[in-house]
């Protein structure tokens, strides 16, 4: 399938295709060069055990596949299209109800389950009604920072009035995450939706939708939706005979986990060499083509008609602590019950691991579980009644990331999953930080000499030094979560790597 990058907007200050041999050498996958491939992501690692022969096809690889977003039938090769089982386990499906109940492709069947209500209700109302809105749900960015939504969104409205931008962060690379990818292919109105609203709340004239191009179901489908969406008047000039022009495109990515970074993202539509800039200044004063852009994860985005609709008060009365409504959750294959599930914040990751998912398969034993991708931190067994909150979760040296929940069974090695998660994060730097670049392949050749049996102790105190390194310099997440990583094991898993170094 030939897939074609949207091309931007006035102002037009560079074209995205073809990208320059400087650009494109920043990224692994050339277009549309990925289907069929086996996919060497930290939810595959984990099931490795299951079909050995595939996993040894997919670290043999080049260039490599980190996740496909098929985590539930882990080792996965690409697009086989089994579809995850989905369910909802709180009072309100907010964002996967109408996956749940078999989908919404369609205009007309999104519209016959509630679709474009929440815009229609929004435009008879103020901007401010639907800031306000927000504001008072409490909803926290689903990315993986967890950042109120409704600040960002005021504070892009509080920009002058000009080209504005929403951005809808489709890139979903945190390996065993399938969340974005599910939602998308199955109900892409939702999503262009809590675009449009975002775009009437801040002032915005353009969106676009970064989509991976792991995902070539997920761009078809929308472009598919956006076309109708257009046809039935939400997208364009004069949305709702209001003075409201929004027009809406699909990106597609060039198949760099890191261009999830917000920064690296934009630069990367823009097609700049993606590397991480430093902030300030923010997206929402200086983002696309210099321009304030608001940009938000698609379950962000997906949670917003639900809260116009009820009303920011019912959403904030969903979840506990600062975490409130509900999550989104993808869990692996090595789960009796692997699939997307959605919970209200506050329920125990052992309530996930053990009632959701049913336990491991197998009767096999839980060594750990990461909920959120392979930068943050592994939750060891004796800490499963920690509760799924943002601040709750960090205090154990986790996080609630972006949703995607790997249970590690006992066929991992510890030492073993080091080196895949630093191999992984030495591939995907953007280069930009030195200790990024260089430490995380540093730490990955270490522990494979420690797993060799020829590493010593002034290794791991190297490690160690590179993980303090990381820590205090990355710009980004990606350096911080390699250290996140590394501290949760040194603290939860001393017995499994300290003999490896004599
Ligand atoms: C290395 C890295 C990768 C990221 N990948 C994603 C991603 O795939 N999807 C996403 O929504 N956010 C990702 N983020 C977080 C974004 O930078 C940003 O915080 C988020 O998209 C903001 O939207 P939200 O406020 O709705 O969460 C990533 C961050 C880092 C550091």
């Amino acid at each position: 399938m030939q897939i074609t990058p949207a091309h931007p907007p006035a102002p037009r200050r560079c074209s995205p295709a073809p990208l320059t041999p400087d650009v494109e050498s920043f990224y692994h996958l050339p277009h549309g060069e990925h289907t069929g491939q086996a996919c060497q992501g930290t939810a595959c690692f984990a099931a490795k055990h299951l079909n050995p022969a595939r996993w040894a096809e997919a670290a043999a690889q080049n260039p490599r596949v980190y996740c496909l977003g098929e985590c539930f039938a882990a080792p996965a090769k690409g697009q086989t299209r089994p579809r995850p089982p989905v369910k909802v386990f709180s009072s309100h499906g907010i964002v996967l109800g109408r996956i749940a109940a078999g989908g919404a492709r369609s205009l007309a069947a999104a519209q016959k389950m509630g679709g474009y209500a929440a815009l229609a209700q929004a435009l008879t109302q103020s901007p401010e009604q639907l800031l306000a809105a927000v504001e008072t749900s409490g909803l926290r960015g689903r990315g993986g920072a967890g950042f109120p939504t409704g600040r960002k969104w005021r504070a892009v409205a509080a920009q002058p009035a000009g080209t504005k931008y929403v951005v809808a962060n489709a890139d979903e690379g945190d390996a065993g995450a399938y969340i974005d990818r599910y939602i998308m292919e199955d109900d892409p109105h939702a999503l262009i939706e809590g675009m449009i609203l975002a775009a009437y709340a801040v002032g915005a004239t353009q969106g676009y939708i970064y989509v991976r191009i792991e995902y070539p179901q997920a761009v078809s489908v929308l472009q598919a939706a956006l076309l109708e969406a257009r046809a039935a008047g939400w997208l364009g000039a004069r949305i709702g005979g209001k003075d409201f022009t929004f027009n809406l495109e699909v990106y597609v990515g060039h198949g760099s986990y890191v261009c999830g970074e917000e920064t690296s993202l934009l630069r990367s539509i823009e097609g700049q060499r993606p590397e991480v800039m430093a902030r300030p200044p923010y997206p929402t004063e200086r983002g696309l083509f210099g321009r304030p852009t608001l940009l938000n994860n698609v379950e962000t985005l997906v949670s917003v008609p639900w809260i116009v609709t009820h009303g920011g008060a019912a959403y904030a009365a969903l979840g506990f602590s600062k975490s409130r409504g509900t999550k989104a959750l993808s869990l692996n294959s090595l789960f009796n019950r692997p699939g997307l599930y959605e919970v209200e914040f506050g329920v125990t990751v052992r309530h996930i691991v053990e009632v959701i998912g049913g336990g491991l398969r197998g009767g096999g034993k839980l060594k750990g579980v990461i909920i959120g991708g392979p930068i943050i931190g592994l939750i060891p067994p004796h800490l499963l009644d920690t509760p799924l909150g943002f601040e709750e979760l960090a205090a154990i040296g986790a996080g609630v990331g972006h949703g995607g929940v790997v249970a590690f069974d006992e066929h991992t090695s510890i030492p073993a999953l080091v080196e895949h998660v630093f191999a992984f994060g030495a591939y995907e730097s953007c280069g930009k930080c030195t200790p990024c670049r260089s430490g995380s392949g540093r730490v990955e050749a270490i522990f494979t000499a420690a797993i060799a049996g020829t590493a010593s102790r002034a290794d791991l105190q190297e490690c160690r030094d590179l993980v303090t390194a990381l820590k205090l310099t990355s710009l980004c997440g990606h350096g911080t979560g390699l250290a996140r990583f590394a501290e949760s094991i040194l603290r939860y898993y001393p017995t499994e790597i300290e003999p490896c170094f004599k």
